[in-house]
């Protein structure tokens, strides 16, 4: 199968060209192309996304990437188009043109789920998925932080997530309190190198409570107060304590998830899996555990298309369909 897919949720225009084959237990992905126009200059003035420019700029760079693309549309078997989770302005931009497009070449069209393709994402990589179940997934995005318990590819249940902020946001938002530019994830990580992890003893919101869910934003406001309290404070260590906090209360979670679900494997995806200092620490708590851990290559962290074709594809096995209409809240 192979699957045309198109990624506009949020400030990253992607379009992808992915084969696909094998079956629900042992899927295999090559990617043909993988294409992602950032947005990151037209929103950093900003210090965030806006919503309007999103469109705007998804509206103008769809049909150039797709020029750039070239697919030759004869082979191509599906369309694929994120409708949700994401900003509703921008997520219609990628379901109206995949429409077009359905239409002018007679494609079959599916919509399709942004975090379930963070979370096969690591499937791009074809690795070997032998006695991986069950497993345990962190999932950490600028929209999400959530842990899943999967029997297999296609059965998953949510153990918990953020009560409020997702890890990113949280990320964006202390990066902003330090004056860096958006978005702040990266900024923050370049930073906390010049910096001491233990320097400041931020709180570990909800790290102990019985459940998988977390709190972020008492994180935050705690590092307001820190900068407003002691104005001299070396910014790098700021960066460094907040970031080893942030990843204290993560793996904290990670780990009781794996031991209570007796799980085999764990998987780290989304945009905040970009931060090595994250990856390092998945790491670390899989040897302990003894089980074994995938995290996709830094291509397929942040927001792409090739994800979104792997998520397609899965879709065909868990029999799922979703409406081509955008859903900004659309849940796992
Ligand atoms: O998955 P993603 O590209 O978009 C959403 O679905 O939200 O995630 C974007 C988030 C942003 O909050 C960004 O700051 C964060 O991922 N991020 C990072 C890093 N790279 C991206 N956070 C920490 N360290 C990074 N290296
Ligand atoms: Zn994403």
């Amino acid at each position: 199968m192979r699957i045309l897919a198109i990624e506009t949720s949020c400030d990253e225009t992607g379009l992808a060209l992915v084969e696909a084959r094998g079956n629900a237990r042992a899927p295999k992905f090559k990617v043909l192309e993988n294409l992602v126009s950032s947005q990151i200059k037209i929103h950093r003035p900003f210090g965030g996304v806006v919503p309007n420019l999103a469109k705007r700029e998804h509206i103008k760079n769809l049909p150039i990437l797709f020029k750039k693309l070239n697919p030759d549309m004869e082979k191509v078997s599906t369309i694929a188009v994120t409708v949700g989770p994401g900003l509703e302005p921008a997520l219609w931009t990628g379901i109206t043109f995949a429409q077009e497009l359905a239409k002018q070449y007679k494609k079959p069209l599916v919509g399709t789920n942004h975090m379930e393709g963070h979370l096969y994402s690591f499937l791009l990589e074809n690795p070997s998925l032998k006695n991986m179940f069950p497993a345990v997934a962190l999932v950490v995005s600028g929209g999400h932080t959530m842990i899943l318990s999967l029997k297999d590819l296609t059965h998953w249940k949510k153990l918990g997530e953020t009560c409020d902020d997702a890890v990113g946001e949280a990320f964006d938002k202390v990066a902003r309190m330090l004056k860096l530019p958006y978005p702040g994830g990266p900024e923050i990580e370049k930073l906390a190198r010049k910096g001491e992890p233990h320097a400041i003893n931020f709180p570990r919101p909800m790290m102990y409570t019985k459940n998988f869910d977390f709190s972020f934003s008492g994180l935050k406001t705690a590092v307001l107060y820190y900068l407003r309290d002691n104005p001299k404070a070396k910014k790098a260590d700021v960066a460094a304590s907040f970031q080893q906090t942030a990843i204290d209360v993560l793996i904290h979670k990670t780990r009781r998830a794996a031991q209570e679900s007796g799980a085999n494997s764990l998987i780290l995806c989304g945009g905040v899996a970009a931060n090595t200092p994250l990856r390092n620490a998945i790491n670390t708590l899989a040897k302990e555990l003894r089980i074994a851990h995938f995290v996709p290559p830094f291509a397929y962290n942040t927001d792409n298309a090739a994800m979104i074709a792997t998520a397609a594809y899965m879709d065909t096995f868990r029999k799922k369909k979703y409406k081509l209409a955008a859903r900004g809240d659309m849940g796992m």
